[in-house]
């Protein structure tokens, strides 16, 4: 079973409020994402490994700290992208490696059109970002995608979870901890979200 944790702070209850309002448009929508990107990217990140290092400040040396190995952000296209804005805000050194999925809207099932990891993937950890966690099938598929790269550590991040897409996530990689910024009740018998925020996609690029 995967570490679950939906965000407890109160500007991401904020944000994730503001986020599911109809008539939020898509410019206050994207910055909503960014914004609740790299608040939730605060959170997943606090085991990041770290190594000692020694700054120059104008008056002389201070013990500093950083970030041991490469960090990769792995957007899932599309809606992933507004995510992705917001983790580079906090790791502007991170490498970004997009995976291209969508979903079938009759079988709900993750198609792969789009891949562009590198040729040899070196990251200490990556974190698969996408805003919304339904069925689980994209989740799994783009953390399979990253298992045959040789990626280990893994961290999956989202702005809303279904229950049935923890679980499904969960079961398939139960070592990937889950980071939500808000657990809703259920998928409606079409797969989306409910209450949800409708498409996170269409609602960030404008295209519902
Ligand atoms: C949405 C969403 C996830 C996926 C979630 O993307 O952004 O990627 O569906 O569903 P799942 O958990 O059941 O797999 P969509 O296929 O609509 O593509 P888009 O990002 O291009 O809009």
């Amino acid at each position: 079973m995967s570490l679950v944790f939906e965000s407890n702070h109160p500007l991401v209850k904020q944000k994730v409020a503001a986020l599911r309002a109809a008539d939020t448009p898509p410019p206050a929508f994207r910055q909503l994402v960014r914004t609740l990107a790299l608040l939730l990217g605060a959170e997943a990140t606090v085991d990041l490994p770290i190594r000692p290092t020694t700054v120059r400040t104008p008056l002389g040396d201070a013990p500093g700290l950083e970030l041991d190995g490469p960090v990769a952000i792995v957007p899932i296209l599309r809606a992933g992208l507004g995510m992705a804005d917001g983790l580079l805000d906090l790791i502007p050194e991170a490498q970004v490696w997009h995976i291209g999925l969508f979903r079938d809207e009759a079988t709900l099932k993750p198609t792969e059109y789009y891949n562009k990891l590198p040729a040899h993937c070196r990251a200490r950890v990556a974190m698969v970002v996408d805003p919304m966690l339904a069925t689980g099938g994209s989740a799994v598929r783009a953390c399979e995608i990253l298992r045959d790269s040789g990626i280990r550590s893994i961290k999956f991040l989202c702005l809303i979870a279904a229950p049935e897409g923890i679980a499904r996530l969960s079961e398939a990689m139960p070592d990937v901890p889950i980071h939500a910024g808000a657990v809703d009740d259920r998928l409606t018998d079409i797969g989306f979200i409910y209450p949800g925020l409708g498409d996170a996609g269409d609602r960030q690029f404008a295209t519902g």
